[in-house]
């Protein structure tokens, strides 16, 4: 579903996003406005199974990254509110 060959850009979105929603430089509201994630998502088919392999890969990545305990149950519980609210099709 990502853009082929640019998942830099891709990625650099998502970091200036969480960075941003959890205190530090607005960078990715300077850069792309409001965030209205949901209708950013619309061209994207996120159905349950996208969210499911979409929260997979980040909790691999938090165990990766092992941040303190309470940052992480945090950013788990974020994800998987707003994931939810994510989807725009049925599964
Ligand atoms: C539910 C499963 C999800 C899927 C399948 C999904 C997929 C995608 C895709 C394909 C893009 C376009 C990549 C790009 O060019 O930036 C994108 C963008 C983005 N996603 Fe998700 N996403 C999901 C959940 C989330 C969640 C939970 C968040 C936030 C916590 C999030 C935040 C973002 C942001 C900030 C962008 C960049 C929007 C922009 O400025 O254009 N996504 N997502």
């Amino acid at each position: 579903m990502y853009p082929a060959g640019d998942l830099a850009a891709a990625e650099q979105r998502l970091r200036d996003f969480l960075i941003g929603r959890f205190g530090g430089p607005q960078r990715y509201i300077e850069q792309r406005g409001h965030p209205r994630l949901r209708m950013r998502h619309m061209p994207f088919a996120v159905d349950a199974a996208a969210r499911e392999r979409w929260l997979h890969l980040m909790a691999n990545a938090l165990d990766e990254v092992k941040l303190p305990a309470d940052a992480d149950a945090l950013l788990r519980e974020f994800f998987d509110g707003v994931s939810a609210m994510l989807i725009n099709r049925p599964g």
